[in-house]
C-alpha cells in the first residue's frame, strides 16, 4: 500500500493527504472510520480493569460529594460503581491497549504513522450527560466512538495560558465557544482526529458510551531539553569547560560582557549539536514504556544457545504487551534497536524485523547476532515466548 492509496479510516484521505493537510494542523471528522465496529471490550470488563491493581483509572463526577467535578483514582471496587448516580460521571481507563489484545491490535491501522508516536488508547465509559468538561490536550488524538453515542463540540486552537476553572482537580476551561459547524453526534466506528492545543467537550448521550482515545507522544521541549543534557551529561568529560583563552583585557572585571555570554553559548550550542548521541537519546526517549514497573526482567540469563534450541523446536517469541521498539541505521550496515528505553547495535534487516510485527520465529536466526539480541531482549523483558504468555 503506497502513502498515496485512500484509507476507508482517513474517510478516503490518502495517508500522504491526512498528513500533509490534518495531522497536527486541524481537526477532521470521518465518519464510519471503523466499518460495522464492534467495540473490543464492554462497559463491564472496563469496569473490571478499573478494579485491578496497578492499571491506571480514573473516575469523574460532575456533581461528586466533594465538590464538582470530582476526581477519584483507581483501583476502585464494585461497591464505588453501584453507589455512582444514573449520569454525568465517566470512567476513563489508560493503556487499555496493554491489557486487552483486540484494541492493541487496533494501533495496527495507525502504520500510517511512526509507531514510536504513538502513546496509549484510553478507553472511557459515560453514561448520559457523562463528559470530562471541555479542555485542551497537549498531544494529537483519534477519538473513536466504540459504543453508543458521544455528542463533541469543538471550541478552536486555545493558546497555552487559556484560563481553567480553579480550585478543581481537571483542567477545565473557564470558556469555550464552540465553532460554527463544528458540532456533531459520533456514533459506533466514527473517529474524530484533534491535533494538539484544540479545545473540545464531549458529552456521552447514551447509556452505554465508550470511547476509544488513541493518543501519541511528543516530548515537550522543557523535558527534551532536560533529558537530552542529562544523557549527554554522563558522557562528557570534567575538561569540557567554559574556555576564555586569547579574551581581551576586561573592560570592568565587575561585567558578564557579550563576549562571555557568547562563548557559553557557543560551549553548549556546540555540545548539544550531536546528531549521532542525539539519535541515541531520542530513541531511548521515544520507546520508553509508559509503566516502567510493568517491564518485568527475567531473573536468570538466557543462555543464546537455549534460545537457538527453542526456536528450532517450534517456539515463537512475542514483544510483551507495552514494550516499545524503533530502529535507526547507522550506516556501514549498522542500526540501533531501540527498545523499553535502552538501544543495542545489529544489522538492519534484524533491527527493522524486532521493531515490525512480524513474528519471531526460527527464521529471525539467519540473521547475523540474532541470538544474542533475542536473549538480551528476553532477559529484559521487553520479548516473552508465545506460550508462556498465553497461559
Ligand atoms: C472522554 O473520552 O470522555 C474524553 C476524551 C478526551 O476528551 O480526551
Ligand atoms: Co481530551
Amino acid at each position: 500500500m503506497s502513502a498515496a492509496t485512500p484509507l476507508a479510516m482517513l474517510g478516503g484521505l490518502s495517508a500522504a493527504e491526512f498528513l500533509r493537510d490534518y495531522w497536527q494542523q486541524k481537526p477532521v471528522l470521518i465518519r464510519g472510520a471503523f466499518a460495522d465496529f464492534q467495540c473490543p471490550l464492554s462497559p463491564d470488563e472496563l469496569a473490571g480493569l478499573a478494579c485491578e491493581e496497578g492499571i491506571e483509572a480514573r473516575l469523574v463526577e460532575e456533581h461528586g460529594k466533594q465538590g464538582p467535578w470530582q476526581v477519584s483514582h483507581g483501583p476502585f471496587s464494585e461497591a464505588t460503581f453501584a453507589a455512582l448516580p444514573e449520569r454525568d460521571w465517566t470512567l476513563l481507563v489508560q493503556a487499555v491497549d496493554h491489557y486487552v489484545p483486540e484494541v492493541a491490535e487496533l494501533l495496527e491501522r495507525f502504520a500510517f504513522l511512526p509507531r514510536w508516536r504513538l502513546d496509549d488508547v484510553m478507553i472511557s465509559y459515560a453514561p448520559p450527560g457523562g463528559s470530562v468538561g471541555p479542555h485542551v490536550d497537549q498531544y494529537d488524538v483519534f477519538l473513536l466512538q466504540g459504543m453508543g453515542s458521544r455528542h463533541w463540540q469543538l471550541g478552536g486552537r486555545v493558546d497555552d495560558d487559556a484560563p481553567i476553572i480553579p480550585g478543581i482537580d481537571l483542567r477545565i476551561l473557564e470558556r469555550f465557544e464552540v465553532e460554527a459547524g463544528d458540532d456533531w453526534v459520533l456514533e459506533p466506528g466514527d473517529m474524530l482526529y484533534l491535533p494538539p492545543g484544540w479545545a473540545h467537550h464531549g458529552v456521552s448521550q447514551s447509556d452505554d458510551c465508550l470511547t476509544l482515545s488513541v493518543g501519541f507522544r511528543a516530548p515537550s521541549a522543557d523535558e527534551a531539553l532536560v533529558s537530552f543534557a542529562d544523557f549527554l551529561g554522563d558522557k562528557l568529560p570534567d575538561s569540557l569547560r567554559y574556555a576564555d583563552a586569547g579574551m581581551a583585557p576586561p573592560a570592568d572585571p565587575g561585567e558578564l560582557d557579550a563576549a562571555a555570554v557568547e562563548r557559553m553559548r557557543h560551549l553548549i550550542l556546540d555540545t548539544l549539536d550531536d546528531p549521532s548521541r542525539l539519535a541515541q537519546w531520542f530513541g531511548r526517549v521515544m520507546t520508553q514504556p509508559k509503566y516502567a514497573d510493568q517491564l518485568v526482567a527475567n531473573e536468570t540469563p538466557t543462555a543464546p544457545e537455549a534460545l537457538v534450541a527453542a526456536l528450532q523446536q517450534g517456539e515463537e517469541l512475542v514483544r510483551t504487551p507495552g514494550s516499545r521498539f524503533a530502529w535507526h541505521a547507522l550506516g556501514e550496515g549498522r542500526a540501533t534497536l531501540f527498545a523499553d528505553g535502552d538501544g543495542a547495535e545489529c544489522t538492519p534487516p534484524l533491527a527493522r524485523l524486532i521493531a515490525s510485527e512480524a513474528a519471531l520465529d526460527a527464521e529471525v536466526l539467519a540473521h547475523e547476532g540474532a541470538e544474542v539480541l533475542l536473549a538480551a531482549l528476553l532477559d529484559a523483558g521487553s520479548l516473552a515466548w508465545a506460550d508462556e504468555f498465553e497461559e
